[in-house]
Parts: C-alpha cells; sequence; structure tokens
C-alpha cells in the first residue's frame, strides 16, 4: 500500500535506481555471470545462494525463497517501513515524492510525511501515557492493571496508556496542529464516517503503543477495561508505516536488553509480553493477532539463535503450532534453532507466571519440543511407523514439510532423524523424498522450488515468461480478450499484461512492488521460486505459443458453447454461421 505517495511514482522509482547498487553497500555482492552474489542476508548459509538480477532488478535466494525488489531489500534488511523505504531509494534516485494532498517534499527532507507520521504517533503515544497518570477517570485503568498483577513500574516501562472514554479526545488535543485530522486519520487514530465526521478509535481502553525495531510507535493497540465492552483488543488499522504482518510487539525492547543473537520467546498476546517482563522472562515478543508470517520469521532468524514459539495447548494453539512450523521450514538452517511449546490447556503465558513464577515458565521453555520433533511427532500420530506400510506413509507424509527446508545441513539432520523411523538411513531418507518429487535439490547445485503438484498451465508459464521478461507483453493485441476464457489466472494475466503495455521499461523488481500487499503477490513470489525449464533463448516462442494456445482456447470454448446449444436445437442461423467459422479455425488453421 503506497499511503499517500502514488504508485506511479514508485513504479517509475523503481525503473530508476539500481538494486545492485541498493544491495551491494549492505551486502558485498560478487558478479557471476550476469547476475551477482552473495551468501543470503536473510538466512545463514556458507556458499552463496542470493542472487541480485541487474537486468531485473529483483533478488532471489534459491536457498530460503527470500525475494524482492529494490524497496523490499530496503524493507526487510533495514527494517524500514514502506514509505521510509520509498524515501530512501527516491533520495539515492534525486527524485521529489509527490505526496498527494497537494503536498510535496523533497525525498529525505525533515518535512516528509512520514517523519511527521512518527512525530505524531510519539506524540499520541505521550499523551496516552500522560492520561493513564493524571485523567480524572484513570482510577478504573490502574485498578484494571492492578487487579491484572501489574505494577506501574512495569505499566512506565512498557509504556503503557489509557484511552479515556469519549468521542473527540484526540482532535481537543491536536486539533490545533497542521493538518492534525487528515494525519490522525490516515494514522488510524481518527475514523472517518461517510458524513465525513470523525471521532476517536480507541475509546475506554489500556492503550499498548507498538513501536518497530527501532523503538519508534508506528501503531497502538487497545484494550478494554470494562469486560462487557467488545471487541476485547483493538488495533490500528494497516497504515503507511504499519504492517501488523510484519511486526512483533516488544521486539525492539528485547533487542535492546539482550545481547546480539540469543533466544526469543514468541507468544500470541500483548498481555502475555508485559506478564512475561513482569515476571522477569524479558525475551519474548507478541504476534499482533495474526499467524506468524514469513516476514516474522525473516525478522527472528535475523536477530536470534533460538526461536521459541509458545502457543496454548488447545486445538487452536496446535493448529497455530503446525503453521508456523510450516511457516519456519523454508527458512531453517543449522545456525537458528526452532522450539515448539504448548501451554496447559486454559493456561497461557501470562496465568502461567502468575500460578508458578518464571520459573514454572522457565521450566516449560526447557521441555518445549526442537521442531524435528515436533514434526516427527506430529506424523507418527498420523502414521504407524512399525507397520511396513506405515513407514511408506510417514515418508509421503514428510514429504510436503520436507520440501520446504532449503538445501543444507538441516535438511540432512531431520532425514537422518527420520531414518530412525523407517528401515533405510538418512541419506537414503533423502534420496527416497527427492526422486518422487522429481526435484533436482540433491545436486549440489542450488535449484528453484518445484513440487510435484505445481503442473505448468499454459497461464502460469506466461506469467513466468512475462516476470523474467517483461518486454515480452508487447507481442500480445488485445489482452483483454483473454478475459473470455474461464480458466485460473487468466484475470491476473490481463491485468499483468496491461500493466506491463502501460509502463514501457518496467522491470521486475517494479512488478512485485505494484502488486504488494495484495493477494496476488504471493502468486507472483510463487511462480518466481518455481522452476519452469525453459532456456531463455525460448522465452520469446514458448511465450507466444502459450498465448497462442490461450486465443485458440477462447475460440474452442466459444465454440463448444455454440456445439452444445445446437444439441438442443436452438441455434439462430447467424450462430450457426459463427460455429462452422469457428469450427474451421479450431480444425488447425493458423490463427
Ligand atoms: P488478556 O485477555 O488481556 O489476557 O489477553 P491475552 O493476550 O491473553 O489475549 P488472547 O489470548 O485472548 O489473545 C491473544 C492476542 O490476540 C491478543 O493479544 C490480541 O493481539 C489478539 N486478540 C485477542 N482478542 C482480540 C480481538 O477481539 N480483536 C483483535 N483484533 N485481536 C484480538
Ligand atoms: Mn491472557
Amino acid at each position: 500500500m503506497s499511503g499517500n505517495i502514488p504508485q506511479t511514482f514508485i513504479d517509475e522509482l523503481l525503473t530508476r535506481v539500481d538494486i545492485v547498487d541498493i544491495i551491494d553497500s549492505r551486502v558485498t555482492l560478487k558478479k557471476a555471470g550476469k547476475d551477482y552474489q552473495a551468501c543470503c542476508p536473510f538466512h545463514s548459509e556458507k556458499t552463496p545462494s542470493f542472487t541480485v538480477s541487474q537486468q531485473k532488478q529483483f533478488y532471489y535466494c534459491f536457498g530460503c525463497g527470500a525475494t524482492g525488489s529494490a524497496l523490499g531489500f530496503l524493507m526487510d534488511f533495514d527494517n524500514m517501513g514502506f514509505v521510509e523505504a520509498v524515501e530512501e531509494l527516491a533520495k539515492t534516485a534525486a527524485m521529489v515524492i509527490p505526496y498527494q494532498h497537494g503536498k510535496a517534499a523533497s525525498a529525505g527532507s525533515t518535512q516528509s510525511s512520514s517523519v511527521n507520521y512518527y512525530e505524531l504517533l510519539a506524540k499520541v503515544a505521550n499523551y496516552y501515557e500522560y492520561q493513564l497518570r493524571h485523567h480524572a477517570g484513570k482510577q478504573l485503568a490502574i485498578d484494571y492493571l492492578k487487579q491484572r498483577g501489574l505494577t506501574g513500574e512495569i505499566a512506565k516501562e512498557f509504556e503503557l496508556g489509557y484511552a479515556p472514554p469519549g468521542w473527540a479526545n484526540l482532535m481537543s488535543a491536536f486539533g490545533k496542529e497542521k493538518n492534525a485530522q487528515g494525519h490522525l486519520i490516515e494514522m488510524g487514530l481518527l475514523v472517518q464516517k461517510d458524513n465525513g465526521q470523525v471521532y476517536d478509535r480507541f475509546r475506554d481502553r489500556i492503550m499498548f503503543p507498538i513501536r518497530d525495531r527501532r523503538g519508534r510507535a508506528i501503531a497502538f493497540g487497545g484494550r478494554v477495561i470494562n469486560p462487557e465492552n467488545t471487541p476485547k483488543y483493538l488495533n490500528s488499522p494497516e497504515t503507511p508505516v504499519f504492517h501488523k504482518g510484519k511486526e512483533l510487539y516488544g521486539l525492539h525492547k528485547v533487542l535492546k536488553s539482550l545481547p546480539a543473537k540469543q533466544q526469543v520467546i514468541v507468544v500470541e498476546g500483548y498481555m502475555d509480553v508485559v506478564s512475561l517482563a513482569h515476571a522477569g522472562v524479558d525475551n519474548a515478543v507478541a504476534t499482533l493477532g495474526t499467524a506468524v508470517s514469513e516476514s516474522h520469521v525473516h525478522t527472528l532468524v535475523k536477530h536470534f539463535d533460538e526461536v521459541i514459539y509458545c502457543f496454548d495447548g488447545d486445538a487452536a494453539g496446535k493448529k497455530a503450532g503446525l503453521r508456523a512450523m510450516e511457516t519456519s521450514l523454508s527458512q531453517v538452517n543449522k545456525s537458528v534453532a526452532f522450539r515448539f511449546m504448548f501451554l496447559p490447556q486454559g493456561e497461557d503465558p501470562d496465568s502461567i507466571v502468575k500460578s508458578g513464577g518464571a520459573e514454572r515458565f522457565h521450566q516449560m521453555v526447557k521441555e518445549s519440543l526442537s521442531l524435528s520433533d515436533f514434526l516427527i511427532s506430529e506424523l507418527l500420530g498420523k502414521a504407524d511407523y512399525r507397520a511396513l506400510d506405515g513407514q511408506a506413509r510417514l515418508l509421503e507424509m514428510a514429504r510436503p514439510y520436507i520440501e520446504k527446508i532449503p538445501n543444507g545441513g538441516y535438511l540432512q539432520l531431520i532425514s537422518s532423524e527420520l531414518s530412525k523411523y523407517v528401515n533405510m538411513d538418512g541419506e537414503h531418507v533423502m534420496g527416497q523424498l527427492a526422486a518422487k518429487s522429481g526435484a533436482t535439490r540433491m545436486s549440489n547445485r542450488p535449484s528453484r522450488q518445484s513440487t510435484a503438484d505445481e503442473k505448468p498451465s499454459m497461464v502460469r508459464l506466461a506469467i513466468a515468461m512475462l516476470l523474467e521478461e517483461p518486454s515480452l507483453a508487447n507481442q500480445v493485441e488485445q489482452p483483454q480478450r483473454l478475459l473470455e476464457l474461464n480458466l485460473a489466472g487468466v484475470k491476473f494475466l490481463v491485468e499483468l499484461l496491461v500493466f506491463i503495455q502501460e509502463s514501457p521499461n518496467i522491470n521486475t523488481g517494479a512488478i512485485l512492488e505494484h502488486w504488494r500487499d495484495t493477494p496476488q503477490v504471493r502468486h507472483l513470489h510463487k511462480i518466481l521460486r518455481w522452476e519452469h525449464h525453459v532456456p531463455e533463448q525460448g522465452f520469446a516462442t514458448e511465450f507466444i505459443g502459450s498465448i497462442n494456445l490461450l486465443q485458440r482456447q477462447i475460440l474452442e470454448q466459444a465454440l463448444n458453447e455454440l456445439l452444445q446449444r445446437s444439441k438442443q436445437g436452438k441455434l439462430t442461423s447467424m450462430e450457426k454461421q459463427k460455429m462452422n467459422e469457428l469450427i474451421g479455425l479450431c480444425q488447425g488453421k493458423e490463427l
């Protein structure tokens, strides 16, 4: 989401900067053929599988699958927010960002809007904190915190606040500042009704400021005080500086207090983080009511040696645990250990430390399962390895998980763990799993992911070629005509064709950015990871071939419809004529 920066500016920006310069100033790149390589900064490895393409302006890691444009790199590597990363890039390209709302600020100037956002958010955080100490109704909030066992000290440490009841507190506090209303709306702190009226999003709640890695307030979470109010927790919406699926509550504090590279505990709730810290466990972070995302795992792997996921012991907790495991697999390597702990039914970290202090919690951390133990115990629950067909089933069930693991030592380790349950050694287990999936990963050459269930469709192939070589789009006349096809992905293919045709010089990186924060971006990443086996010299032929086939399918689809109706004797003479034409075309004449 570009907030108040026009998308066309971002498209243009990404055709002007050079991703090689941007990355090379942070990770030393080496030229390898026409691309550049390095050891991946997002997972640890000894041989380089991180590749930067100057031509396509995007990076890709064959090991962990990390991928993105120059903008995405800054966001992931430097932990920048979106607006901040755009500003940084604009600076290197000496471009001026045409902020909407008629505001133009030169890149990097202190007037730029992201700076205003951070300043404003800091002021709002202070405001809420002040209310907890001074508001006439503060006692209810203080009593609530006390009743939850928290002290003024810990509230101060986490800079907890109080959003008083009432609909217009923020406007009375900040209304005099320039553009306050607009900025508060953009930051999600004011909500605007259809009739234009605005009101405070957070009312009568305990406020948890959410800070980015550098400690800047970027959003808020608010908990009700009165249990009759709903929802129990309310978060800021997505804004130009806040992406819920990327942030971890408490991360900046943990990084500040820990010597680099140690253990982190990932819990589900804000209150858990605060309560754990109060009990002396000061290395916990929380997701913000979302599942653990790839971006979370990136961040965790980058900063810590040991990541312990902590979930409730119920079915939902188990499910969340499995999901976190799957998400983590693609970034697993020998220098980071993922562990999983499941709390007893009905308990959360807060209740554990309340009943047994940090000691009880630490004991449970000790008893947590390693990733391989967790995975294998899950599999063993579904297949009886003592029976021969159970062993085959075990391997079959392991396959989709194993396929996510990057090449390297961890793959060997988990194969050797699995081999204890089937009658073969670790090497054979790896061989078995690789052979059937048709993957080439057993060779030393890093390869793109390719899984058995991914059969190439024409649409997918066309999209893959376009991503590699966007200029191919110019060979397709009237791309919208393809919309007549009832095939998965056609709509996206057409959007892509139209976008590229309208954006001369666009590159792969800019295409990725254009679809950032849309549901399609996952497919884009998947397609980029997919090994389609078409050699580069063959792209144009293959692409035009796919498009021709798709166009032919339109004719066939139309013909089939007419044939169906003709069976029912419902064709007009015009339609009969059309049908005959189509039969002619479909019988192999060139299109
Ligand atoms: P307490 O009830 O205060 O102890 O909070 P908790 O942290 O134990 O909450 P719970 O386990 O119910 O939820 C964990 C996390 O899920 C919270 O910290 C929130 O981030 C999120 N969450 C829970 N309830 C809601 C809700 O009603 N709305 C939203 N948006 N998020 C919620
Ligand atoms: Mn709780």
